[in-house]
């Protein structure tokens, strides 16, 4: 996306816009199936549930990881056409519901449809065997999140010690336990973190084996770097590293999906805003946009993200502030930002924004999401 084309579709639409560049997301998921060539893809939809999106990567030939009911009935909609037969299908290899944690009417609601769904603890195995019983399971591991930008290991999985008892347990029950997986933390650049969980699921799956219980799906997470910046490492580097230890350590009849989010999209949309308002405090500038950290950069604050500010004018940079739009103060985009003087009326743009970012937009204050153009669908 280059500045002229931003700007007019600031023009033609409004602000705050976020722009979608559909042609970034299937490079990005190219790009994952052509370094990973043995792992399924499973879009993880929490990332970005754009309908424009998940259709993007159903055409693609994606599957998709879903968090929710209403994530699970939003992919559901693009296979209703199919028979009956071939949705179930459909969901049994392209969906898996990746919650741990599920509330009673939605394992009720999911049981008719049968789709792979993860569980971690002896409640939640209660509760399928009572209300899903005829979904397939994945256990998930707790395993290494070692700065990864956002930590899930103390939220969810099991510990590997007592990861054999809970696959066992639930066989007992009648379940089949399917599969394994995990979750290395979202934004993960310390690769050591995949290696370790690779390492864990291995031995995990050793002993299953050797007390009778075969597993034959690995489900390694999301957590692939989206390149937010040039410190990031690259795909390449990790996909040559995952290659190999999956050799090493797996079988090959063992399937192997992944869940990946942000890698999928984040790259692809931009956002741009226009500055409302300006004012020196202490002697430093501060702008005012009409987007927030309620709305489009909601992943500062949710994602411990950062999201650069750039203008399209040009001079002499200063340092300034960003504040958004609502009366909060906690609604600051930067204390620190290098942008050229800005006038009232200027257009602003923060790159990199397509994951967990509108996805946790809301209607603070009154201030409506920004509204989202796709181009090149
Ligand atoms: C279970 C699960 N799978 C996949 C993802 C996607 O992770 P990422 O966007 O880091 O690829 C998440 C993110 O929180 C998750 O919780």
């Amino acid at each position: 996306m280059n500045a002229r084309q931003l700007q007019s579709i600031a023009g033609d639409h409004g602000t705050p816009v976020v722009v979608m560049d559909h042609e970034i997301i299937r490079r990005n998921y190219a790009a994952f199936k052509r370094h990973l060539p043995k792992v399924q893809a499973y879009y993880a939809v929490k990332a970005n549930p754009a309908p424009e999106i998940i259709r993007t990567l159903y055409r693609a030939g994606a599957s998709f990881d879903v968090a929710s009911l209403a994530e699970f009935m939003e992919v559901h909609r693009f296979i209703e056409h199919l028979p009956a037969k071939e949705q179930q299908d459909f969901i049994w290899d392209k969906i898996v519901y990746a919650n741990p944690i599920k509330p009673k009417a939605t394992l009720q609601a999911l049981d008719r449809y049968r789709p792979l769904v993860t569980y971690d603890n002896i409640e939640e195995l209660r509760k399928i065997k009572d209300h899903a019983p005829n979904a397939g399971l994945a256990l998930r591991l707790r395993v290494p999140n070692t700065g990864s930008m956002v930590e899930l290991s103390s939220k969810f999985g099991c510990d590997p010690g007592e990861a054999c008892d809970l696959i066992g347990k639930a066989f007992r029950m009648g379940l089949v336990v399917e599969g394994l997986s995990f979750h290395v933390g979202s934004q993960c650049t310390n690769f050591d973190n995949f290696i370790q969980a690779l390492n864990m699921a291995s031995m995990v799956m050793e002993e299953s084996r050797s007390r009778g219980h075969e597993i034959r799906i690995l489900d390694i997470g999301g957590g692939f770097p989206a390149a937010y910046n040039p410190h990031v490492p690259p795909f390449k580097d990790l996909a040559r590293k995952l290659n190999a230890e999956l050799h090493r350590l797996f079988p090959a009849q063992i399937e192997i999906l992944a869940e990946p989010g942000r890698f999928l999209v984040a790259t692809a949309a931009t956002c741009v805003a226009t500055v409302i308002g300006k004012a020196v405090r202490d002697g430093k500038t501060c702008y005012y946009i009409d987007d927030s950290i309620y709305h489009t950069f909601s992943g500062i604050l949710f994602d411990h993200c950062r999201y650069p500010i750039k203008s399209f004018r040009r001079g002499r940079k200063e340092i300034c502030a960003v504040f958004g739009q609502t009366c909060d103060g906690l609604d600051t985009l930067s204390q620190s930002e290098e942008l050229p003087r800005l006038r009232i009326g200027d257009l602003v743009y923060a790159e990199n924004i397509g994951a967990y970012s509108n996805a946790s937009s809301t209607w603070f204050n009154g201030f409506a999401p920004a509204q989202v153009v796709h181009i090149n669908v």
